[in-house]
């Protein structure tokens, strides 16, 4: 596999190695500093929509194995505005040896994977974003042992990053739960999909509207914004809809005692989660931020290596 574009893409064993990979580099970091694998090596960073997380882990996962990155604005780089998608693939496979790319479309990373000679990485689309979905495994997998059999629950919008933890879960094993409104669940494509996985795994897909019912035996439980980046115009009708899927301390009490909370970040306090969660004894949010980092330079090391 050329990029990593989707959790659906790779099998369970090959997103298993990538978490393992994960596990020894931020042993490796800790005790002393990983080895510089990315020597002479760059990465490209394409970004159509602001971003701290994605950012920051990349450009240090570089920088931590001797490596070096570019951050590439929307001003600058106007995919497919300025430039023809196709063009700046082809022109940044001459200068890079990896592009990392945050876009609007899923077509445009599509796009640009078929054009480029080099590595692309999806750091996330209007439809996915695999690389959260790395760092949520691997936050899951620190606190709980593996995936198989636990019981996840995602509240909230089924967005792309719900998309992307589906999938993991399937994959490796997790019964997977969403609770959304009517009208705000995920792509039917992308959960016909994860039912596949989940097959192939021994594992479910529960897609609910009650957001009781759902956290109901939840080991973890995960919320993300309402409002997605580039959904600014449904802002004020998607906050009247959304408030019975709030995470808070009332909903966490239907969950397993030991249930960990997370949250992709940026978490828009008072809205999705609450404060008292947020900050509480069940939060993860922090050191699954955290693990960004590591998921990240593992995905790099599995294209770069
Ligand atoms: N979770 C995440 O992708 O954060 P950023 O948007 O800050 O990169
Ligand atoms: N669903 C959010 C995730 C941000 C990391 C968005 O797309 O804006």
């Amino acid at each position: 596999m050329k990029d990593f574009l989707a959790i659906a893409d790779y099998t369970p064993e090959e997103i298993q190695a990538i978490l393992d990979q994960a596990v020894e580099l931020k042993k490796e970091w800790s005790e002393k500093g990983n080895s510089p694998l990315f020597k002479n090596k760059v990465l490209a960073m394409i970004f159509q929509k602001p971003s701290l997380r994605t950012r920051v882990s990349f450009d240090m996962a570089m920088r931590h194995m001797g490596g070096d990155a570019l951050y590439l604005s929307p001003a600058e780089i106007g995919l497919g505005k300025r430039e023809s998608i196709a063009d700046v693939a082809r022109v940044v496979s001459g200068y890079v040896d990896v592009i990392m790319a945050r876009v609007f479309d899923h077509q445009h990373v599509l796009e640009l994977a078929k054009w480029a000679d080099i590595p692309v990485i999806n750091g996330l689309s209007d439809y996915n974003h695999p690389c959260q979905a790395s760092a949520d495994a691997l936050t899951i997998q620190e606190n709980l042992g593996n995936l198989k059999n636990l019981n996840v629950t995602y509240i909230g919008d089924g967005n792309n990053v719900s998309v992307s933890l589906m999938h993991i879960c399937a994959k490796l094993g997790a019964n997977f739960t969403i609770a959304n409104p009517e009208g705000y669940g995920m792509d039917q494509e992308a959960v016909a999909l994860g039912e596949k996985f989940a097959q192939e795994s021994g594992s479910s897909i529960r897609q609910l509207t009650d957001p009781v019912e759902a956290v109901q035996g939840a080991q973890v439980i995960y919320t993300d914004t309402w409002v997605s980046m580039g959904q600014d115009e449904e802002g004020a009708k998607r906050k009247a809809v959304f408030p019975p899927y709030q995470v808070n301390q009332k909903l966490l009490e239907g969950a397993d005692k030991d249930a960990i909370v997370l949250h992709c970040l940026p978490a828009h306090r008072g809205e999705e989660i609450t404060d008292e969660v947020a900050d509480g004894p069940n939060s993860r949010l922090f050191p699954q931020a955290h693990n960004r980092l590591h998921a990240q330079k593992a995905i790099l090391v599995k294209l770069l290596t």
